[in-house]
This record gives C-alpha cells, structure tokens and sequence, in this order.
C-alpha cells in the first residue's frame, strides 16, 4: 500500500466516525439592516465556538443563500469566513424569488467552487436547495407571511438543476436535500421534493403551534412527534434538524411563554440530547435585529458576546 493510500482510508474511517454537525442558522443582514461581511460572519463564527459552556461543539453555520447580499452572483462572504476559521457549512440557495434569482445561485455555487475549491469543499457538510418555500405556499404560510414561496415541481426542478453544476466538481456527492417545516414534509403532495433529496431538513417550533396545547411542558412531546412525523413520511432517508428553538423574551404564543427559563428548557430537553448524534443548526445564535419579538438568540440581541443568557453546558443537574 502506498502511504497516500493509507492515509486516504484513514481519513475515510475519521471521517464516517466524526461527530454529527452542530451550530447554528446566520443571515445575510445584520442587525443595523447592512449586509453583512467576511469580518462579522469570522465573529460570529469564533463567538460560537467559544462559548461558555459549549466545549467549542458549535462549529458548524448554515446559511440561507449563497449570494453575498449587494451583490449579483457573488459569493456569500460567510464561505470565507468559514474557510478563515475551520467552521463547516451546510449551504444554502433561496429558491422562492423567481428563475433569475436562482440562477444568480447557481451562478455563485460555481464562482465559490472555482474561489475555494477543495478548502472550500472538505468544509461542505450539504447542500439545501430552498427553505420553507413549501410552507410558505401552504394555509398557515399564506396566513402568516406575505412573501412567496415556492411549489414542489419548483424545488424538484431546482434540485436537478444543482446537482447538474455540481457534477465533475469539488463538491461532487455532496448530499443534496431541501429545507422545509416539518408540516410540509408529511403533505403527500410533496412527495416529489422527499423522491429528489438526499437529506430532509426538518424546521420545528413547538413554539409557533399555538392551536395546540404547546406550553412548555409540552413542547418535547410536540418536537418529537414532528420528528417522528416527518422520519415516517421520508422513508429512511436522514432527517437533519436545520431550525428549532425557544424564544427567551416576547409574546407568548397560544400557551407558550418566551422565558430565559424556558428556553433554557427547551435546549436541555430538546436540543442537548440530539447534539454530537444527529445534525442539528439550532436558531439561532443572536437575533437578526435587536427587540426581534419573539427573541430567540441563545446571545440574545444586544450584541457579540460569549455568555449565552442560559447554561447551555447540557449538564441537566446544572442550576
Ligand atoms: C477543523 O475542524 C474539524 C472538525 O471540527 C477538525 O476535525 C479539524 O481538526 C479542524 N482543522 C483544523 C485545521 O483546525
Ligand atoms: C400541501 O402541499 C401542497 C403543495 O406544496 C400545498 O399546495 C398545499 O396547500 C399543502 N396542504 C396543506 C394542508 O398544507
Ligand atoms: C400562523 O398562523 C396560525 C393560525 O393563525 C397561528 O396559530 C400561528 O401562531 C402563526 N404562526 C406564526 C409564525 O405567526
């Protein structure tokens, strides 16, 4: 065997056993309404890392869209500052603003492939093709937002359309799969968008359900029912948990009361025993903007800081 060879298996058994990834979801504006830059994205990536009481586990940034805000089809800076600080990356392409939109995506995945390439690459954990575009055509979506959103044939399409340019690349079977609520996931109508990806992103907020009993006593139950939901609806393919979380200030929501305490719950309850085992991009680290209401950032909104307004240490016996 030639060395090469044997170090190429070596990393190849490291790498099937490595800890699942674990971080955090970050936009693309920061809280004074700019986009955001390589400088703020390396801050807010070593901030995570070095959290108090995180064992520096939060090493791992999933971002919404891979174009850097301002620009046409440039890459998103936070690849940079992923790349400046070892921090891994599951990529994101917004889907639910029209063609020339995603082909703006497509046309930064390759100008980061041709930037980065294998520096770039051996940090890609996933590609996501869309976020809550499903949800946001759905009822409740249409009820709740007025943006647009996207239908299955869409994210069908899109996803054919990335695994097209990724193929004979550096990121060539990088598992391809799509973001979207649980509730989308067990609509059969999108079985289409379940047949085209490699992995499922579940969004959950036991939070936001507020036409069912959800008070914080609840909200594991309702989190792993979703869960479970959504692993029945996908038939065997990896769920990856790409949004949860729990507002520490702000209006309550049916039965669901914003409090450090019960965020602080809802992490030991729901999060700590999923991290290290499966993919979980928790939401968030800070708050897009300060009095974000509800206010889910483990940071809050105030600014930088490596104090998370709870212990998030996972030691259940903790105070
Ligand atoms: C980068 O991070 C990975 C996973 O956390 C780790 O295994 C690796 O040693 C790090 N590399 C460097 C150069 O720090
Ligand atoms: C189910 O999915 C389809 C296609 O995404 C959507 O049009 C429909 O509104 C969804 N139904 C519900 C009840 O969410
Ligand atoms: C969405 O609308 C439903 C029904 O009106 C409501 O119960 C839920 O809290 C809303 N969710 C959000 C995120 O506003």
């Amino acid at each position: 065997m030639k060395p090469t060879f044997v170090l190429a298996v070596l990393a190849a058994t490291m790498s099937s056993a490595a800890a699942a990834a674990l971080g955090f979801n970050y936009g693309n504006i920061n809280k004074f309404n700019a986009v955001k830059v390589r400088k703020e994205y390396v801050d807010e990536f070593n901030t995570a890392k070095a959290l108090v009481g995180g064992g520096n586990r939060f090493t791992s940034a999933r971002l919404y869209t891979g174009v850097q805000g301002g620009t046409t089809n440039g890459p998103n800076e936070a690849i940079q500052a992923a790349i400046d600080t070892n921090t891994s990356l599951l990529l994101g392409l917004w889907c639910s603003a029209g063609e020339d939109v995603f082909a703006n995506e497509l046309l930064a995945l390759q100008n980061a492939i041709g930037k980065w390439g294998e520096s770039f690459a051996r940090l890609v954990v996933g590609i996501s093709v869309g976020s809550e575009d499903l949800y946001r055509i759905s009822p409740t979506g249409i009820e709740n937002h007025s943006y647009a959103g996207a239908g299955p044939d869409v994210i069908v399409r899109y996803i054919r359309r990335v695994r097209a340019i990724i193929q004979g690349t550096v990121l060539d079977k990088k598992p391809v799969g799509h973001v979207d609520t649980w509730t989308a996931w067990v609509n059969g109508t999108n079985q289409p968008v379940i047949d085209a990806c490699d992995w499922i992103g579940m969004d959950a907020y036991p939070y936001f359900q507020s036409k069912v009993s959800n008070a914080i006593e609840y909200n594991n139950g309702l989190f792993q029912d979703a869960l479970g939901q959504t692993r029945a609806a996908v038939g065997g393919k990896p769920v990856w948990i790409t949004e949860t979380g729990f507002p520490a200030t702000g209006k309550t929501s049916g039965a669901a009361v914003p409090s450090i305490e019960n965020a602080a719950r809802y992490w030991n309850e729901v999060g700590c025993p999923m991290f290290g085992r499966e993919n979980v991009w928790w939401y968030t680290l800070q708050d897009n903007s300060v009095g974000d209401d509800p206010s889910f950032g483990v940071i809050g909104s105030t600014g930088l800081t490596t104090t998370p307004r709870f212990d998030i240490s996972c030691k259940q016996d903790s105070p």
